[in-house]
């Protein structure tokens, strides 16, 4: 034990363990954002698996290169720019889900101590791949249209930071999605202080009401903006397919990068994925998948609305996958969790402790709806809300300010 590395002291504490736990019958779990399997095209996902594996001319067993299957990234490039976001496939990576563009993100910039800004609450798996290197948190509050501009403004005057990292769609944990005057302001101030804006956007797809919103990254063209993507959630996670955006040079140096930490991503994936585009209709898809997550966000929103104590509040997010409830000051989601809601009543959720850098703020919970059925979502949150009425604050506990 004595051996590993000083950063093992921060990463053994970070949440994301608790995300999927081991199979347990009994168990609701509002915890993990897990698409549900019904909505994986399994048949379609087959047909081109085995048109790649006996037709295809691509060598999909062999090792190609880190930057990943060209054809694909062409694909990835012409949906962008019919969102609005031209971009050159020769800047788009092709990576192990968005999780691994956070991890080579960080590697790329973070020396330890570097400061870099996150929103407050934020998604556990970005704190666990940014926390590996060390870096030191300014955290900036959420509102229902985004992060604290005003606060990072300030902030900008007195210190730098490296990057910062933002969920501008339906955010993880909260749902909010980021203004467009936010969005604006935030890439006048990346290109004035001259710091990276981290834009991790694997919710967009999953708008169920509005417009879209452009892109960060669209809105910039000083090279300051980092681009995520994922295949997961409208897809299938399973396929640990997603993308990443940049100029150079940060996109020769993540290539490297990448180099060295896998060589690159499964190419018979990412050529099953470019047949299965092709070859389907996509758009039809996602309205499917839109549909299906709305239905089970009304159904968690009118279980919350006649089940949630006075003075608990409930985000109402138009797209993606979570709600995010705050209680009374001082109440202590995590200790509730663990001491009971988990072990004796099997209902997980993630609690808000988890979510801050700071992990101090305990009275807020993320649930996902995503993957559960109505009638859990029906008993799940009668349960949860018997609970949450039962609470008593604990003294001198910081709290979240509610939305
Ligand atoms: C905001 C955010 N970023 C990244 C990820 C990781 O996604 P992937 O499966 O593409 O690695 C998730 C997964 O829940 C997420 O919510």
């Amino acid at each position: 034990m004595k051996s590993f590395a000083t950063r093992t002291a921060l990463t053994s504490n970070t949440g994301v363990e608790d995300l999927i736990p081991d199979f347990d019958a009994k168990l609701i779990s509002f915890a993990g954002g897990l698409p549900d399997p019904k909505l994986f095209p399994k048949k379609e996902l087959a047909l081109s698996s085995q048109r790649v594996l006996l037709d295809g001319t691509e060598n999909p067993l062999q090792y190609h290169n880190a930057k990943g299957y060209y054809p694909l990234r062409k694909l990835i490039a012409t949906a962008l720019a019919q969102e609005g976001a031209a971009e050159d496939p020769h800047h788009i990576l092709l990576t192990q889900g968005a999780q691994q563009g956070l991890d080579l993100v960080a590697k790329l910039f973070l020396n330890p101590h570097d400061r870099i800004a996150v929103e407050a609450p934020t998604y556990v798996g970005a704190l666990a791949a940014f926390t590996a290197y060390e870096p030191t948190y300014l955290e900036l509050p959420m509102s229902p249209d985004g992060l604290d501009l005003d606060l990072l403004e300030r902030a900008l005057k007195q210190t730098t930071i490296k990057f910062l990292y933002t969920v501008p769609n339906f955010q993880n944990p909260t749902g909010f999605v980021m203004s467009l005057t936010k969005r604006q302001r935030l890439v006048q101030l990346a290109q004035n202080y001259d710091f990276y804006i981290l834009e991790d956007d694997p919710y967009k797809h999953l708008r169920y009401a509005g417009a879209d919103l452009p892109s960060i990254r669209s809105l910039d063209h000083s090279g300051h903006v980092i681009s995520l993507g994922s295949f997961s959630k409208i897809l299938a996670p399973g396929l640990r397919l997603g993308w990443l955006v940049a100029d150079d040079p940060i996109y020769t140096q993540i290539r490297l990068l990448k180099d060295g930490a896998d060589l690159e991503s499964p190419a018979l994936i990412q050529q099953i994925v470019a047949d299965y585009l092709v070859n389907n209709d996509f758009s039809a898809h996602l309205q499917q998948v839109q549909a299906d997550y709305q239905q089970r966000r009304d159904w968690m929103l009118s279980a919350l609305e006649t089940n949630l104590p006075a003075g608990w509040q409930t985000s109402q997010p138009n797209g993606g996958f979570f709600l995010w409830v705050t209680g009374p000051e001082n109440v202590d989601l995590n200790q509730l969790l663990r001491t009971e809601i988990g072990p004796q009543d099997h209902i997980l959720y993630v609690p808000s402790t988890n979510l801050y850098a700071s992990k101090n703020v305990n009275n807020g919970a993320r649930l996902s709806y995503a993957g559960a059925s109505h009638a859990q979502i029906d008993a799940g949150i009668k349960v949860l809300c018997d609970a949450f009425r039962a609470q008593k604050p604990q003294c001198g506990i910081p709290s979240v300010a509610t939305n």
